[in-house]
């Protein structure tokens, strides 16, 4: 097995990515009384990912005129879904609107996954090289590590 610490940001997000898809489409497939647990899921990996990121990647990209223009735009995206997150905590999983809105979530993150997979990583993979890409993974795993438990209490909030 490959050691985590060896894996390069852009494969560790990549990753996260490929994670809320699967539970996007468990939520969909989920009953009224599975919905719940779906969602609380889906709260604490997006919440999790996207301060992660914040913290690590986007002041990463603070540093370079190539990535800098992005993280305004991504950043709000970030806000966008973090109000959508918000909205469904305060539904309950029988209204008809708790789906509606779970599918409104995640076009958006679509949206913003497809931005930061084609442009944002493009844009990074000319001003770093693979070791700085590296030392960042590190950051991204260690900080995400630390913020676990904040987040997991903030779904409970
Ligand atoms: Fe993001
Ligand atoms: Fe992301």
């Amino acid at each position: 097995m490959a050691k985590s610490t060896s894996k390069d940001i852009l494969s560790l997000i990549e990753a996260d990515h490929r994670h809320f898809e699967q539970l996007f489409a468990d939520a969909e497939k989920a009953d009224n009384k599975k919905l719940y647990e779906c969602f609380n899921q889906i709260f604490q990996a997006l919440t999790l990912h996207a301060r992660t990121e914040e913290l690590v990647f986007y002041s990463a990209m603070q540093e370079y005129e190539e990535t800098k223009k992005y993280v305004e735009k991504a950043e709000k995206e970030h806000e966008e879904a973090k109000v959508i997150l918000e909205e469904i905590k305060e539904l309950k999983p029988g209204e008809l609107e708790f789906q509606t809105k779970i599918n409104e979530l995640k076009k958006a993150v679509q949206h913003h996954v497809k931005e930061e997979e084609n442009q944002i990583f493009n844009a990074i993979r000319k001003c770093m090289n693979d070791e700085q890409l590296t030392n960042l993974g590190r950051n991204f795993q260690e900080t995400k590590a630390k913020l676990e438990p904040a987040v997991q209490a903030a779904m409970l909030e």
